[in-house]
């Protein structure tokens, strides 16, 4: 398509931060825009990009015109592995190292004959160089942080707690002597909550987390941007979000994405997908064998990492369930080589359970059979099973995940907490 016939449409640029539960976010956002009018211009890294490539074929991320995909390099070492790439790593390597290509992006699409100049900036709240390069080329820049409104209050305690002393903790004797349950009264529209409820980066014993440093510093950014948008809705987190709006007069909630997506007509866009991994389909067929909430769902999202022991423990549990289940095994799902199941658990189970390496989720959650969701807490995760009405199991690990069951279990009570 020439220059004609595009030149009047805004064209927003967006920017995830590349990992999966942070993609899928903004994929939605960009197909909301796109159907507000929007030329969009989705921008990945090198490494996902090839990723996509490989689990989707060539072909899955062109074709539209108006729709596009570019790539910048991530800052880390070459690999050729699919791996998940460690989160802090990439944290770091993005703030250090992406300034520079994303400008260069912007300086190219801006003299493209395909695509109007830029108009706008979506970019991942923890992806704040980009407040610089927006402010270099006069664009505004909309922060969006994929987290619940609680995380991002958390997230905006960091300095506080830090400069407090609540954390990192002095040593690791502080995970057990009680200073975790110390009631943390001073966050803003949120009661009752103690450091054990806060994301797990606050568990750190170590005075140089490179986490809670680049969290801060995130935050700090984010005053800078245009306006700041959330994934949740005020039913569900009105006291934060309340508490916020004083603090970010232009905080905006969007949410959850999947209603607002399911009442747009654009199903022409539904071809454009962004999974990491290759998906299972086949799946659904076997949950269209089952019957209506008969199936228990369990998934980990895209970025957690059990031990063997904890995998084998979760298989007999599943084994001694007599229930019926549908669980995704993430190629990575397991530490080193090891997601090798018990053999008489694989047995036992072989009528009633099925096994996959990643699936369409927000399918699965739609389909009849399912009954509930064994998660890992994931705020996408827990977003899509509120839009499908899907009770909960939760085994939290880290981060955000572990307010997200602490909300989901007391709070909304949606859902009950799993301990192992
Ligand atoms: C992590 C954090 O836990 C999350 O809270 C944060 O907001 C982003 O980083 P992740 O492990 O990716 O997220 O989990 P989650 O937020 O639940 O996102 C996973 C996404 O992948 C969901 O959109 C889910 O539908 C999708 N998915 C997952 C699939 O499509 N198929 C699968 O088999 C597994």
């Amino acid at each position: 398509m020439g220059l004609q016939g595009v030149t009047k449409k805004p064209h927003a640029l967006l920017i995830p931060f590349p990992s999966q539960g942070h993609i899928n976010p903004f994929l939605k956002l960009a197909k909301l825009l796109h159907n507000k009018g929007f030329h969009i211009t989705f921008v990945n890294t090198e490494f996902n990009h090839r990723r996509l490539v490989k689990s989707r074929g060539p072909n899955a991320l062109n074709g539209f015109p108006d729709f596009h995909f570019e790539a910048i390099p991530d800052g880390l070492p070459p690999t050729n592995t699919d791996s998940t790439q460690s989160i802090p790593a990439l944290c770091d390597s993005t703030r250090n190292n992406s300034f520079i290509p994303f400008c260069h992006l912007i300086s190219k699409l801006n003299h493209s004959h395909d695509a109007p100049p830029v108009t706008c900036i979506f970019s991942d709240g923890v992806m704040s160089f980009t407040i610089k390069a927006s402010q270099q080329f006069g664009l505004p820049n909309i922060l969006f942080w994929t987290h619940s409104a609680g995380s991002f209050m958390s997230f905006k305690e960091c300095k506080n707690l830090m400069q407090r002393g609540l954390t990192p903790l002095k040593d690791a004797s502080y995970l057990i002597n009680g200073h975790l349950d110390t009631v943390i009264d001073s966050i803003p529209g949120m009661k009752d909550i103690t450091l054990r409820d806060l994301p797990g980066i606050y568990r750190t014993t170590d005075p140089n987390d490179i986490l809670l440093d680049f969290v801060a510093e995130q935050i700090e950014a984010t005053s800078k941007a245009s306006a700041v948008i959330l994934p949740t809705f005020d039913a569900l987190e009105h006291d934060v979000l309340e508490a916020l709006s004083t603090m970010f007069p232009k905080l905006y909630t969007i949410g959850p994405l999947e209603l607002l997506l399911d009442q747009t007509s654009e199903s022409k866009l539904d071809s454009i997908r962004c999974n990491l991994w290759k998906e299972e389909s086949e799946c659904l067929k076997w949950l269209d064998s089952q019957q209506p909430n008969s199936v228990l769902y369990v998934n980990f999202g895209s970025v957690i990492v059990m031990t063997h022991h904890q995998l084998v423990e979760l298989a007999r549990g599943l084994s001694n369930s007599k229930k019926k289940f549908l669980w995704v095994i993430r190629p990575d799902l397991v530490e080193g080589e090891a997601s090798i199941l018990p053999p008489e658990t694989v047995e036992e189970t072989k009528d009633r359970g099925l096994l996959v390496g990643w699936c369409p989720q927000e399918q699965v959650l739609k389909h009849p059979a399912v009954a509930g969701f064994l998660t890992h807490c994931g705020w996408n995760s827990t977003l899509e099973s509120i839009a499908n009405g899907v009770p909960l199991i939760c085994w939290p690990f880290f981060n955000d995940q572990i307010l997200n069951c602490r909300n989901i279990c007391r709070e909304w009570a949606f859902g009950i907490f799993y301990t192992f």
